[in-house]
């Protein structure tokens, strides 16, 4: 790929806004598809469907939340898609997804899983971290774009190995939120605790527990441990699955609310 080479962005969330702005930036020509109104304000080219996004596309990026949102769009664009484009998906949706999108696809098209760690803070700054399955050779300039890349293996492998880093994430930001459940139920200052935690082998979970221009809703957070805990028999992830969705009223919040809510 080169700077002529047509980008289309689709899903323009939290995430997907501040990726497809730094595309922009960088030059390459973009139409961007959002499904509903208002998120496409300030880009240049927005397209009225997603068929219409990628049909004269070289690359197409697909930032949404979750499998079904990949499958039905991905289902919507896979018979428009320009012979020999490069699919990529950044979103968060497991190995099994990945399959099943792939299966969707013409012959020609190749499929990169290119989910990302890091929230919209490192979204905006491009230090994501990226884990790419697939043959991501032609798009390595534009992967590059959004933070740094750790080639996984075949396809499925980046989208496999983010499910492992995220939940055993989300379970250990659970955990610091326990703590401090626990620390109040022995009366003990909350300074004293946070300082203790950032000095014990939890301080990076602490720090994430703590963040505040992170914005990782709790709803996805249920989403990416219920995906783990699908695929294998992991009863700390289906726990805290459970204790995420009965907090109803945090879903919307990113996971450093949890403590809060823990500690409610
Ligand atoms: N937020 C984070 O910190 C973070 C970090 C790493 C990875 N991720 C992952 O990245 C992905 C996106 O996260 P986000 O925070 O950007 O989520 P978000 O703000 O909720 O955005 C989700 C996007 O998906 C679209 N969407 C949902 N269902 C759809 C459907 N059926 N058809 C078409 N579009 C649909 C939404 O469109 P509408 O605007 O119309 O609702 C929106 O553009 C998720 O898989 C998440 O787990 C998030």
């Amino acid at each position: 790929m080169d700077k002529n080479s047509k980008i289309a962005f689709l899903g323009l969330g939290s995430m997907g806004a501040p990726m497809a702005r730094r595309v922009a930036a960088a030059g390459y020509p973009l139409t961007v598809w959002n499904r509903s109104a208002g998120k496409s304000d300030g880009f240049a080219d927005v397209a009225g469907t997603p068929g219409q996004a990628v049909s004269d596309a070289d690359v197409v990026i697909t930032m949404l939340s979750d499998p079904a949102a990949v499958r039905e769009v991905v289902g919507a664009i896979a018979g428009e898609l320009k012979p020999g484009a490069v699919l990529i998906d950044a979103s968060t949706i497991g190995p099994e997804a990945v399959h099943e999108i792939a299966a969707l696809l013409p012959a020609g098209i190749t499929l990169v899983d290119a989910p990302v760690m890091g929230s919209v803070d490192k979204a905006a700054a491009g230090e994501l971290n990226l884990l790419v399955g697939g043959d991501a050779d032609k798009v390595m300039p534009l992967l590059e774009l959004f933070g740094t890349v750790r080639r996984t293996g075949a396809v499925g492998t980046g989208a496999a190995l983010k499910i492992v880093m995220i939940n055993a994430i989300v379970n250990g930001v659970a955990l610091v939120a326990e703590a401090y459940q626990l620390a109040d139920a022995y009366g003990l200052p909350e300074d004293l605790v946070k300082q203790s935690l950032s000095t014990s082998p939890l301080a990076g979970l602490a720090t994430r527990a703590a963040a505040e221009n992170a914005f990782y809703q709790v709803k996805l957070a249920a989403k990416d441990v219920d995906l783990a805990a699908r695929a294998g028999d992991l009863p700390i992830a289906r726990a805290v699955h459970d204790r995420l969705t009965s907090y109803s009223e945090a879903s919307d919040e990113d996971i450093a609310q949890l403590v809060k809510h823990f500690r409610s």
